[in-house]
């Protein structure tokens, strides 16, 4: 077995290059290299469907009760407020943060975002604070897509948040992106639905990622994890977004919380999605 400083010496971009040329099929941190030349670590998922997939980012709710304050990277961290419309803007920037062995603890991101041109994405919601070589095991759940939507939408989220910006106003609610049906590696669509209150499973279908999800206030939101909504009120289940929300909304998780945390009652999703963080994989 190689040493795990070896991985060092590998160039490659993606952990499906560190599979496919390399062979090396052990989970971990390893060395990616971006187009640019710059080197990053993160970690790589090689026994999940064929393994190859790169963790390039976190969303990690700090505080639920925070309403667009610090560590809202994924929203806002400059207050809830309509300028700038588009918050952070972290979804569809090259701006960086966190680092790998973090990414259950804070907000994570890194080059590959941006960098890696990828076919599928993987999730995993992982409570919070988990060190890494327990995450899979730990997670609540997990999924993975396999029809290559990315290939439509230039091949990560950058580019697909380009053409669908999480921007305050930038549509109204049926202006959604793109559903995209999942595969399960944990948990099936009954255990997606109990994830979320029991209000919130009236207005989705649990089964797939959803992109660009915009509520009756005109605030967008990035990613509805699990399900595809068919209603307007998705700050209860979706998550990251503008920098602009009814006053009690916003927040990576915006509106988790409505019926007060974790009392999986009305809105509010359970406990454990809402002290979970999501972690988002691309092959
Ligand atoms: O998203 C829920 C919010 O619009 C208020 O709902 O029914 O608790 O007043 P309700
Ligand atoms: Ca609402």
């Amino acid at each position: 077995m190689r040493r795990k400083s070896d991985r060092f010496k590998y160039v490659a971009r993606s952990c499906k290059e560190i599979l496919d040329i390399y062979g090396e099929q052990e989970d971990g941190i390893y060395y990616l290299t971006t187009t640019n030349g710059m080197k990053y670590q993160t970690f790589c998922d090689m026994t999940t469907a064929g393994g190859g997939w790169t963790l390039v980012a976190s969303v990690h709710e700090n505080s639920i009760y925070g309403r667009c304050t610090v560590g809202d990277r994924w929203s806002s961290q400059q207050g809830n407020n309509p300028n700038p419309p588009g918050g952070d803007g972290n979804w569809s920037n090259r701006n960086t943060f966190g680092v790998v062995e973090s990414a259950t603890s804070d907000d994570y991101k890194n080059p590959g975002y941006y960098d890696i041109v990828a076919k599928d994405m993987s999730v995993w919601h992982v409570p919070n604070n988990f060190p890494m070589e327990h995450w899979n095991l730990a997670a609540i759940l997990r999924y993975h897509t396999d029809n290559s939507f990315l290939r439509l939408y230039g091949g990560n989220l950058f580019s697909l948040f380009k053409q669908f910006p999480v921007r305050y106003s930038v549509g109204s609610c049926s202006d959604r992106g793109p559903a995209v049906p999942i595969v399960y590696d944990h948990g099936d669509r009954e255990s997606t639905r109990n994830l979320y209150g029991p209000r919130s499973r009236n207005e989705f279908d649990p089964g797939f990622i959803s992109f660009r999800a915009i509520n009756n206030e005109r605030a967008a939101m990035a990613i509805c994890s699990g399900v595809k909504p068919r209603g307007c009120n998705t700050e209860h289940y979706c998550i990251g977004g503008t920098g602009y929300f009814h006053k009690d909304q916003c927040g990576d998780f915006p509106s988790f919380d409505w019926d007060r945390l974790g009392r999986e009652q009305g809105w509010s999703a359970s406990k454990e999605m809402t002290e979970s963080a999501v972690l988002l994989f691309y092959r």
